[in-house]
């Protein structure tokens, strides 16, 4: 059977809270799905699709509670298999350069693990969006054919 997971990096709660409204569309749609936002490596192999939603901190940096995550997939080269995954980035142009600089690196590092990208990366801009779960959960629902 399938299952998505939903893999949060979040620092203020923002990113959360749209991983979770995906969820609750998930599981209106009838479909399994999970949201981690401390994951393991081995959350991270049962799942059969990905997507993550993440926050940017400090100068385009993955927040801490999936930092020791990446790093982990990174350093361990946790090869995906042709998984398919999609990214959404929250972040802030106002930072310039760094804009979604965590989505970035996660969609970087998922595709150099061999995963097979849905999608190119979703960029919300706290600076247009004030409700970024309402363009996330749209997003993810055209994503569904892709996600089962
Ligand atoms: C200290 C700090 C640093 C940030 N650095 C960046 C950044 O480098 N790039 C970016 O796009 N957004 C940056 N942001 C904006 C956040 O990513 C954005 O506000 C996001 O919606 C926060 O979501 P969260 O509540 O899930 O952490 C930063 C915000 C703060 C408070």
């Amino acid at each position: 059977m399938s299952k998505i997971g939903i893999f949060v990096g979040t620092v203020y709660g923002n990113a959360q809270h749209v991983a979770e409204d995906v969820n609750t569309m998930f599981s209106a749609q009838g479909l399994t799905s999970e949201v981690f936002t401390d994951p393991s490596l081995d959350d991270f192999k049962k799942v059969t699709s990905l997507l993550f939603i993440s926050s940017t901190t400090g100068q385009g940096d993955i927040p801490p509670n999936l930092e020791f995550f990446i790093e982990d997939l990174r350093e361990q080269f946790t090869l995906l298999e042709q998984k398919p995954f999609a990214v959404a980035g929250l972040g802030d142009s106002s930072y310039g350069e760094t804009y979604c600089g965590a989505g970035r690196q996660i969609f970087d590092l998922l595709t150099e693990l061999q995963g097979k990208p849905i999608t190119g990366l979703l960029e919300i801009d706290a600076c247009e969006t004030l409700e970024p779960e309402v363009e996330v959960v749209a997003w993810a629902e055209k994503l569904i054919p892709e996600l089962i």
